[in-house]
């Protein structure tokens, strides 16, 4: 079964070609990072109308890589929400209406399942159950993962998502937007430790996150400091080890508390170089193991969609014949299970 996978839910617009027999054929991405630089951040009805004009180009692009046509395809997953209303209207609005043309079913997706069952997509994919981490700019969530559509919610931020946190703190340090990987790149270059930032709801004996005070200790910090560049690199070190170690121990945690020893990262703040060398040292010393998307497919995409879409399909959960569709733009996951 070929699957076209589309995702406008944000910034990107992602489309892909997934095979359930042969795998990835082909999925292209156009960012629209560079168009919302000059704002500071996502500017909702520029993504609109930008996802508008990628979406057509980017589908002759994947179908000529995959060197298929259109009528090959036989269903269209598409992300359905969360993310902005206008922007997930444009991809729904394309999916359906190429449906109803090609008279396939379409497979409404879940953006965060997408990107939770993402690291699937690897050569070496993970077995059910394990525990996952998502990280991305709107969400930061610890599940226990059975299968396909079973989705236990162990804990979740309170207050900002940590890639969320990683931009705030990247504006205030000066850095351009999305702030996490300018960010990661500026903490390369400091000393942890120098500045001492809080570790939040460390111990809190729970499997949730608060992110927000630590932007505002590094806010702080900035006010009472004349920063040097060094001072700059210093202080990011510090946030992105408090940040990650945070993270880090409640990943941990969470596969102890559910006698796991699988650990599937998903979601963009999952690219970040220290969280990853955090995981993986605490993973193997427990004997377990961490499963990460391509780096590639950590940020939106539509292959994740386009993925998702055909493993529910496989799991049982049928798509639905195309024409009348809405998108919730917001959407807790659980309402899955
Ligand atoms: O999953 P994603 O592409 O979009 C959402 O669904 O939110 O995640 C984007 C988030 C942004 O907040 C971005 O700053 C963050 O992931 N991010 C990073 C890194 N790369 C992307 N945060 C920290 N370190 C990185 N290397
Ligand atoms: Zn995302």
């Amino acid at each position: 079964m070929l699957v076209l996978g589309i995702e406008s839910s944000c910034d990107e617009t992602g489309v892909a070609l997934y095979d359930t027999g042969a795998g990835l054929l082909a999925h292209a991405v156009h960012s629209q990072v560079d168009m919302h630089e000059a704002y500071g951040g996502v500017v909702p009805e520029l993504a609109s109308r930008d996802h508008i004009r990628r979406l057509v180009p980017l589908l002759e692009t994947v179908l000529a890589e995959a060197s298929r046509t259109r009528q090959d395809i036989d269903a269209i997953a598409y992300t359905a929400g969360p993310g902005l209303a206008g922007a997930l209207l444009v991809g729904a609005g394309f999916a359906e209406a190429l449906a109803l043309a090609l008279e396939v079913p379409v497979l409404p997706v879940h953006h965060l399942e997408g990107h939770l069952l993402s690291p699937l997509l690897a050569p070496d994919a993970p077995d059910f159950p394990f525990v996952a981490l998502l990280v991305s700019g709107g969400h930061t969530q610890l599940m226990r993962v059975q299968k396909v559509g079973s989705y236990e919610l162990l804990g979740e931020s309170l207050d900002d998502a940590a890639g969320e946190a990683f931009d705030k703190t990247a504006k205030l340090l000066g850095l351009g937007y999305p702030g996490g990987p300018a960010l990661a790149a500026l903490a390369a270059q400091g000393t942890p430790g120098r500045f001492r930032l809080p570790r939040p709801m460390l111990n809190s004996g729970d499997f949730d996150f608060s992110f927000s005070g630590l932007k505002t200790a590094v806010l702080t910090v900035a006010r009472d400091h004349a920063l040097s560049d060094q001072d700059r690199a210093d202080l990011a070190a510090e946030f992105q080890e408090a940040v990650t170690g945070v993270l880090a121990a409640k990943a941990l945690s969470a596969l102890e508390h559910c006698g796991l020893g699988t650990l599937v990262v998903a979601g963009g703040v999952g690219a970040n170089r220290r969280l990853r060398q955090r995981l993986d040292q605490g993973v193997a010393r427990m004997g377990g193991r961490v499963c990460y998307p391509a780096l590639e497919l950590c940020t939106d995409n539509g292959a994740m969609i386009a993925f998702c879409g055909a493993r529910r399909f496989l799991a049982g959960i049928p798509g639905r014949e195309a024409g009348a569709f809405g998108v919730r733009p917001r959407w807790p996951l659980q309402d899955l299970s």
